[in-house]
């Protein structure tokens, strides 16, 4: 079904022609690590959580590295030694897969690398990548650590000679890509929410970005914002929660 058309009129010499493009609704889906939840990844504020068993102050924070960076390295060692065996889960699967009727552009919170290794094209990562590390040095070079060393210690240096950190995020640091997802949140057709407490600025505050138009949806098992007339919420896991939204959307194709 053709959703949305628009026509350019073009010369070609001297006659006229319609090009007619067909372009799809922009579907703009923010994730969090309820995301990843059934893919065996530790969300972060349930009971037993990430930040039930670790400090935040000592692992995600630029002071906790500057005390003690090998136990800020050790810390994402383990976070990438999870994700190594984690397998994309159907959720992961079902976004990936609205690809085929829907332009979709994830903004995820999560560093993980599920949403890509599902197959979407477009994913904003806004906390940074546990696949990748950076330079602490003035140019901040960003590398790409390969799957075979996936692990960062004291003393792995940048070609410059600068100790290498997580291409991380941390508490009390800017959100550089903070200004392109605002920008992409603006454009959505439907906006969707899936696994986050919706606890950390600024990613919580991009549902203020969403255009009046656009419908919202929210998946999680857990009540995580007080009832709102336009923001339609599915109870559920996102695998199973993405298996009931990828029916309702068909209404918006
Ligand atoms: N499916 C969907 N959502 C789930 C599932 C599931 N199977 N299991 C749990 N959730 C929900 C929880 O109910 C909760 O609302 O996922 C959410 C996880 O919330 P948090 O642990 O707070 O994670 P998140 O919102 O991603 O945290 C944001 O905080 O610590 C920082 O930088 C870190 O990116 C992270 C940010």
């Amino acid at each position: 079904m053709l959703t949305e058309i628009s026509r350019k009129r073009t010369e070609t010499g001297t006659k006229t022609k319609d090009i007619v493009t067909m372009s799809k609704k922009k579907i703009v889906v923010l994730t969090g690590a309820g995301m990843s939840a059934e893919s065996g990844l530790s969300t972060f504020r349930a009971t037993g959580g990430l930040w039930e068993q670790h400090r935040i102050e000592d692992v995600a924070t630029p002071e906790g590295w500057h005390k003690n960076p090998g136990l800020v390295l050790e810390f994402y060692n383990q976070r990438r030694k999870q994700l190594i065996t984690a397998l994309p889960n159907a959720g992961h699967l079902a976004l990936a897969a609205l690809e085929k009727d829907f332009e979709v552009e994830i903004i995820t919170q999560n560093v993980d690398d599920l949403h890509e290794r599902a197959g979407s094209s477009k994913v904003l990562h806004l906390h940074g990548e546990l696949t990748k590390v950076r330079s602490t040095g003035p140019g901040a070079e960003v590398f790409e650590l390969s799957p075979d060393q996936y692990t960062t210690h004291l003393g792995d240096k940048c070609p410059k000679g600068y100790q290498l950190r997580p291409h991380i995020v941390w508490f009390g640091e800017a959100v550089p890509e903070i200004d392109n997802a605002i920008h992409i949140t603006g454009q959505a057709d439907v906006f969707v929410v899936i696994g986050t407490s919706l606890n950390v600025y600024p990613a919580a505050g991009l549902l203020h970005y969403v255009p009046r138009t656009a419908p919202v949806f929210l998946i999680d098992p857990n009540e995580v914002i007080a009832p709102q007339p336009h923001i339609a919420v599915i109870k559920k896991g996102a695998s199973e929660g993405m298996k009931e939204l990828t029916e309702l959307l068909k209404a918006y194709r």
